[in-house]
């Protein structure tokens, strides 16, 4: 067929702009259905779907055959027909056709609808076709340009850190380890720690890449691999860090109500949802601060606040998704949870003096849909990251979780073997191993012996934001081939 022919698009017929008009569409079978001399092709081709009358008579023989043939997903070409007004049509219009060609008739399509999630997940190659998850990923796509959009206005330069590194910045449990032509490499789990090293050259960066989490959890919020923006600022503390995020989300917010209306309530979300958000409800929290788009809560005052909602929960422990839903449930607003437990939280964060804490913030979208971004100040003091990280490293070797403790003892044993290598195969020194287990950072030390500055920056979970914006059940369809740890097929 030439290449050359002009196609409509099925938008332009709901909008009510090809009424009465002669077009030619193609695309694929939707629905199906005949009657006699009759044929009802509901098209679909990328931009909606509308009902296709096929009539004997009315459009000539080889047409009707066709279109009777056409199981869904038949790949087809209306090459004549006219757009008519029709209350009885969904949309609310239909293509009376005179021309009607198959391209290739489709096999009987395998995906059913009550076939369950693990077929429909092997199936994912097909189950791309659905009206849902394509309005999820233009949503996306809007994102995307939303926040380009944002960090243009606001003064950032895009950098691309890389995602092979041999630095486990969120700590070595959740790391995907590969060989690296003869050394060990992994999949970064967050570009924070390059990002650090761009600002001396452009103070404002931001960067959006995937991240990998070997995470255990089979939650509806994990990915092990997902889309992370992240940015990072010369000057600025962790306060500062919080005004940026707060306008960043509800820019993105606002543009998705004004630009994916259609998409949102095909989703059956009402795009005032996302109107609403960033617009401060004074009521919503323990430390409300005037001014401020969202609450900004003490970690401490959640422990109290959850303890006297009956959870037993102590001070210095981490939140689970039941804390995290008591805690946001029915808030308009996403929550910042401020100044955590340093014990709890990566080596990198600036200790708040005279405290057991670190200058930092989580923020949690409501109503459950959970951490959206983890923020903080960097430290500047390498004394301190270097006692925390032999810390944290020393703790995964005390862990519960076996794995945890096997990756510890794995890690060990090979610092020990390069060391008596090296010394003729004299066993080192704990010490020795633990000074040596910190020479990946090395790079990372020095950001803060020349010129070092107060910094702060923060990641987002392309995923989590969207998921909450869509008000989806599961993370993975925010994704078209989502990798979950039971799957990476197809
Ligand atoms: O809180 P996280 O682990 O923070 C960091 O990685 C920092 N180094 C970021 C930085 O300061 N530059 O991850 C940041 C965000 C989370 O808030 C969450 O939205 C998302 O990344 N995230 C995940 N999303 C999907 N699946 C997972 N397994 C995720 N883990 C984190
Ligand atoms: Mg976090």
């Amino acid at each position: 067929m030439s290449q050359s022919l002009a196609f409509d698009s099925v938008a332009d017929i709901l909008a009510g702009r090809k009424t009465g008009q002669a077009v030619r569409l193609r695309g694929w079978v939707h629905r199906a259905r005949s009657a006699g001399k009759m044929a009802f092709i509901v098209l679909r081709d990328g931009s909606g779907v509308v009902q296709c009358t096929i009539k004997g008579g009315v459009a000539d023989d080889a047409s009707l055959e066709a279109a009777k043939g056409a199981l869904i997903e038949s790949s087809v070409s209306l090459l004549e027909g006219t757009v008519a007004a029709d209350e009885r049509a969904p949309g609310g219009f239909e293509v009376k056709a005179t021309k009607f060609t198959l391209h290739q008739k489709a096999e009987p399509f395998p995906l059913r609808g009550e076939q369950g999630t693990e077929f429909e997940l092997d199936k994912r190659h097909l189950w791309l076709r659905s009206t849902e998850l394509s309005a999820i990923l233009r949503v996306k796509h809007r994102m995307y340009k939303a926040i380009h959009d944002f960090y243009a206005a606001e003064g950032f330069h895009q950098v691309d850190p890389s995602v092979i590194t041999t630095n486990a910045c969120e700590g070595g449990s959740t790391l995907f380890t590969f060989e690296y032509f003869g050394q060990t490499a992994y999949l970064s789990q967050s570009a924070q720690m390059y990002l650090e090293g761009c600002i001396f050259g452009m103070p404002k960066v931001y960067s959006i890449t995937p991240s990998f989490r070997a995470e255990k959890s089979r939650t509806t919020k994990h990915l092990t691999e997902f889309h992370h923006l992240e940015a990072e600022y010369a000057w600025w503390d962790a306060e500062d860090s919080r005004v940026h995020q707060e306008k960043l989300v509800t820019y993105v917010a606002h543009t998705l109500a004004k630009d994916c209306d259609g998409d949102l309530r095909l989703l059956k979300q009402d795009p005032a949802r996302l109107l609403k958000i960033g617009t401060f409800v004074a009521t919503e929290g323990g430390q409300d601060e005037a001014g401020k788009r969202f609450p900004r809560v003490d970690y401490a005052w959640c422990v109290d606040e959850l303890k006297r909602q009956g959870f037993h929960v102590n001070y210095g422990d981490d939140f689970g998704v039941p804390h995290e839903k008591a805690l946001t449930e029915g808030r308009v607003n996403p929550m910042f949870i401020c100044d955590w437990p340093a014990k709890i939280k990566a080596f990198y964060m600036a200790e708040k003096p005279g405290t057991d804490r670190v200058f930092c913030s989580d923020l949690m979208a409501p109503d459950g849909f959970g951490e959206i971004i983890g923020g903080s100040q960097r430290s500047e003091d390498i004394e301190s990251m270097k006692r925390r990280l032999i810390a944290q490293w020393h703790a995964m070797g005390e862990s519960t979780d076996a794995e945890d403790r096997k990756q510890f003892a794995h890690e060990r044993k090979a610092i020990e073997d390069r060391l008596a290598k090296a010394a003729g195969g004299k066993a080192p020194s704990g010490e020795a191993v633990d000074a040596e287990s910190l020479r990946p950072y090395e790079w990372y030390f020095d950001l803060r012996r020349y010129g070092s500055v107060p910094h702060s920056g923060f990641g987002l979970g392309i995923e989590r934001l969207l998921r909450w914006f869509t008000g989806q059940e599961h993370i993975r369809d925010m994704l078209p081939y989502p990798r979950t740890p039971a799957r990476a097929y197809p």
